[in-house]
């Protein structure tokens, strides 16, 4: 029989607790909790465990502290949420000095014990941090990817659904650049199961529900008060890692890092990406026209600029 796949989830808050029990559901591997909080890994761990015997789930899940990366030995996958999330008002951004330091001690402890794994970051701000992880672990560049297309393009086919009156698995959205409020939905690649969206909604109303779209993130903070958004970031995380140990070849928009496509290289921006047993197999390129071509460089000089702050 073959050995299960180890998922390694490094955070244990919001985002960490929901994915372990996405995995468990899906059958998708063993399930370590790693977070600075041990007790909150180790209980998140043990009510996962509870779960079990009604889920009819063979895989298990298990949490430790920091102190103790050994945990980790091996993992397939490790998806990253470890550091703090936005309180209302605080751009993604504002995050980067506390959360650097959480990314760099957790890609020292990746790079130690889990040296083949395809690592997910979630972690904001996210261009940033999928940078730091991929400097500090040395990692290959196939093999470190960034979370925040799915989820953004996740929140683009809601958004257009519930306008349009349709179901939100049949709008198929691109979304392109950094993992900020400058990223850029692309109408024109978006259709409804293949129709123009302009059949279902004015330009006006399209264009609300771009802003929105950008805007997603913060809308979410400024309803919980407390926290981020974590159902859909953990779903969209989940959804990626699954591609990888699947080799489902699916095209998700990811943070990769670019060697010249779209005119960009040595950052990670978020495009088209196949993600299979590589991990990111290919990159895929689309060409842009001149409005098209400005909205995403305005969205790399963001990018850009927050990766400085990271003096990496
Ligand atoms: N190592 C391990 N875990 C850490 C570390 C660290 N160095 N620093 C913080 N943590 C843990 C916290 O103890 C907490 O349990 O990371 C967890 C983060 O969980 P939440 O605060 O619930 O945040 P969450 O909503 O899961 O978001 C995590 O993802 O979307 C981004 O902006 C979001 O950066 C945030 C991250």
């Amino acid at each position: 029989m073959a050995a299960r796949n180890k998922i390694a989830l490094i955070g244990a808050g919001q985002i960490g607790g929901t994915m372990a029990l996405l995995c468990l559901q899906r059958q998708l591997g063993d399930v370590v909790l790693v977070d600075i909080m041990e007790g909150v890994a180790k209980g998140k761990a043990l009510d996962l465990q509870e779960t079990r015997g009604v889920l009819k789930a063979d895989a298990s899940v298990s949490g430790g502290g920091v102190a103790d990366y050994t945990v980790i030995k091996d993992a397939d996958v490790c998806i990253v949420t470890a550091g703090v999330p936005r309180k209302p008002g605080m751009s993604r951004d504002d995050l980067l000095k506390v959360n650097l330091e959480a990314i760099t001690r957790v890609a020292t402890g990746i790079k130690q014990h889990a040296p083949n794994a395809f690592v997910i970051v979630v972690t904001n701000p996210l261009d940033s941090m999928v940078y730091a992880m991929y400097k500090v672990t040395g990692f290959a560049r196939n093999k470190v990817v960034g979370m925040a297309g799915v989820l953004d393009t996740a929140r683009f086919q809601y958004f257009v659904g519930d306008a349009a009156g349709v179901a939100p698995q049949d709008v198929n959205a691109l979304v392109l650049g950094g993992h900020g409020d400058d990223m850029v939905p692309l109408l024109r690649y978006s259709s409804i199961n293949g129709a123009p969206l302009t059949k279902f909604l004015d330009r006006a109303k399209l264009d609300a529900i771009v802003e929105r779209t950008r805007k997603g993130g913060g809308e979410i903070v400024a309803l919980l008060g407390t926290g981020s958004a974590f159902y859909a970031p953990a779903i969209s995380a989940v959804t990626m890692a699954e591609s990888y140990l699947n080799d489902s070849k699916r095209v998700l928009p990811c943070s990769c890092l670019l060697d010249g496509q779209y005119g960009v290289s040595g950052l990670f921006v978020g495009v088209p990406a196949v993600i299979g047993k590589a991990g990111v197999e290919r990159i895929v390129e689309v060409d842009l026209d001149d409005a098209e071509r400005a909205m995403l460089a305005r969205s790399v000089e963001s990018v850009r600029k927050s990766v400085a702050e990271t003096n990496l």
